[in-house]
């Protein structure tokens, strides 16, 4: 298609969505994301067009995979349109089913729906009904899990390529700047930096060539927006780079993606090559006198290759290595070039607001913390997955409204939020606003949008060794208080967590923790010790329990626990002493066991095999 056809499709409102595909009576749209393709969607959509084809049906009912949906914990999931109904958890019989009686005779498969067809009042028919989306606001997911990521006309159709039109025939560079400064947009990779003040800098750089790139390293534990973003919507990505491009004067860009991610690689490799081929990447996108294309690079496996100076570095081919700023990439940035760095979630708002206006962005969210936020739920809530929420909601809203609370009856105890530079927000603070601002002062930060929910049973100074572990492997080495600090603090936390802390080690924590925040080189160092902080500052308590008092108040930390049988329950049926590794029990088939404590080496598997409960550990 030439850029001419590309911008009369664009005028005319271009083809079909899959939601609203015009020729097809129905569309079925499969979540693809990676929740739902480790629960088996694939089988899913098999089945699915298998029993269309069973039926004749397939030239009437359109079936699409997608990107990611949202909600994770409901997989695998399947929307129905043009109703919009929302089916979950499904078996390949489900699909069968959902063919024979809703496409093929329509009627809904009410035991597929999300709440229980017993209580029918309350059954949830369609995906603007759910509970889970009610409160979310989607702009950079607002094409994920409703489009086919690999067809272009889909994106062309929601809209797709119209900002970038709007830039290049209707707006000055500089115009495009001020508007993405006026909008408030901040870094959505972890520090909130303003993202059009960045746009500027690297525009005014007198220096040529510049580059534009994407940091789509995403190396937070649990995190997955980026990946959504780039496996459900890639062209959001490639179009606001390119207009990222026009407004600073940078010809060229790349996006880094993390190894680990090969469908989101192969996503954008597609929508590369669809782009280039719509005029819309290469020599004169758009027909315009303006050349930009994209190139992605694979990541390096490693965590700090996600710090924007050791990225670059390994664009470039070296080791991926921090080294100091300034120069920061504004001035000096890929092959000592200006280059304008920002992360995926950060592209992926910029179309929108090329398309609506600056208003219409800061009309979202709090005023220093303008427009959406999207958070990979996780831990101990009833809906894990993928949501996209206004700025300034608070995090009961987060955690009740969307999350649906937490599973079992069990009490909040924190929400874990910025991964491994990050904090805890207590149940004293649920009422607080998500913005940068409010999060950083109750000690914990925004960060890349990991969001772990933790129950009661959490243990809090486990929590703490989880994440000092993880900047342990990841420390590149390069400076002393990161390499060999963290270790320190990991080996504190280890001995505490193993019944062997003492309570000097707390001083010696939070003494560490200061050292390597001053003196680390960059900001895995400045930042690691910060879960430890947090943990520390809300919940020392449990720290001194486990030094002074030897116990895991939440029953968590095995080498503070004891086992014991409880005689009145013990039925003698020895399957305690038959599943102990070190004989450690001593008892008569028929008899009442017994543990003996110093030969325990605590492996828990007498408390897994007891039927009756008998054994306890505390
Ligand atoms: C150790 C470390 C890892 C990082 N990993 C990422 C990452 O995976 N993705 C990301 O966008 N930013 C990451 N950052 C932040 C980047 O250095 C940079 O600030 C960000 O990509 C800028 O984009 P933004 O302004 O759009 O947020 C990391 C920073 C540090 C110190």
């Amino acid at each position: 298609m030439t850029g001419n056809e590309v911008k009369q499709n664009l005028t005319e409102g271009g083809g079909g969505s899959s939601a609203s595909s015009g020729n097809n009576r129905a569309t079925a749209l499969v979540c693809g994301g990676a929740g739902c393709r480790s629960s088996g969607c694939a089988e899913i959509k098999d089945t699915l067009e298998r029993r269309l084809k069973h039926h004749d049906l397939e030239g009437e009912v359109q079936i699409i995979e997608t990107g990611c949906m949202g909600p994770c914990s409901l997989g695998p999931l399947v929307v129905i349109y043009p109703e919009g109904v929302f089916y979950k958890e499904l078996q390949p019989e489900d699909a069968q089913e959902i063919v024979d009686e809703h496409l093929l005779k329509g009627r809904k498969v009410e035991r597929l729906l999300v709440e229980k067809p017993e209580a029918r009042q309350e059954i949830k028919h369609s995906i603007e009904e759910l509970e889970f989306f009610k409160k979310q606001r989607k702009v950079a997911l607002e094409n994920c899990g409703i489009i086919d990521p690999s067809n272009i006309e889909e994106y062309i159709a929601r809209d797709g390529y119209r900002a970038l039109g709007t830039a290049l025939t209707e707006m000055k560079p500089q115009e495009v700047v001020k508007l993405i400064k006026d909008s408030g947009l901040r870094g959505r990779g972890g520090a909130g930096f303003p993202t059009g003040l960045k746009w500027e800098l690297t525009a005014k750089a007198a220096d040529e060539p510049k580059y534009v790139v994407c940091n789509a390293d995403e190396g937070d534990p649990g995190a997955f927006m980026d990946r959504s973003i780039l496996e459900g919507d890639p062209h959001r990505v490639l179009e606001a780079m390119t207009i990222a491009g026009y407004a600073i004067g940078a010809g060229s860009g790349y996006i880094y993606v993390r190894a680990e991610y090969p469908m989101a690689i192969d996503h954008l490799q597609t929508a590369i090559e669809e782009a280039r081929h719509y005029g819309l990447l290469g020599e004169d996108v758009f027909e315009q006198d303006f050349q930009f294309d994209i190139e992605i690079r694979v990541g390096a496996g490693s965590f700090v290759c996600g710090e924007e100076t050791a990225l670059m570095h390994s664009i470039e081919g070296k080791r991926g290595m921090p080294t100091p700023r300034p120069p920061y990439p504004a001035q000096k940035g890929l092959w000592n070039q200006p280059t304008l760095l920002n992360n995926v979630e950060t592209y992926a708002n910029v179309p929108n607001i090329v398309r609506n206006g600056a208003e219409w962005f800061n009309s979202m969210g709090t005023e220093n913390s303008p427009g959406t936020k999207v958070f990979a739920l996780a831990g101990d809530v009833r809906n894990t997955g993928l949501v996209e929420i206004p700025m300034g909601i608070t995090l009961r809203e987060l955690v009740y409204d969307i999350g649906g609370g937490i599973p079992e009856g069990k009490d909040f105890k924190a929400a874990q939020t910025g991964g491994p530079s990050g904090g805890c927000v207590t149940e004293e603070n649920l009422d607080m606003p998500i913005d940068y601002e409010s999060l950083q002062e109750v000690g914990s930060i925004m960060g890349s949008g990991g969001l772990i929910v933790m129950d009661e049973s959490t243990c809090m100074v486990d929590v703490a060794k989880f994440f000092m572990d993880f900047i342990v492997d990841e420390s590149c080495g390069q400076c002393t208080p990161c390499r060999d600090g963290t270790k320190q603090m990991y080996d504190i936390l280890n001995r505490i967590t193993a019944g062997e802390g003492e309570p000097k080690d707390i001083e010696r924590l939070r003494e560490l923790s200061e050292t390597i925040k001053k003196t680390s080189f960059c900001g895995l160092g400045k930042t690691a010790p910060n879960p430890v902080l947090s943990t520390l500052d809300n919940f020392e308590e449990e720290y001194r329990a486990h030094v002074e008092d030897k116990r895991c108040p939440a029953g968590v930390c095995q080498g503070l626990l004891s086992y014991s049988i409880d005689p009145q329950e013990c039925i003698g049926c020895s399957r305690c002493a038959e599943s102990c590794p070190v004989d450690a029990i001593d008892g008569e088939p028929g008899g009442v066991y017994q543990i003996d404590g110093d030969t325990c080496i605590k492996c828990d598997n007498c408390f897994q095999v007891c039927p009756v409960n008998a054994v306890s550990r505390s």
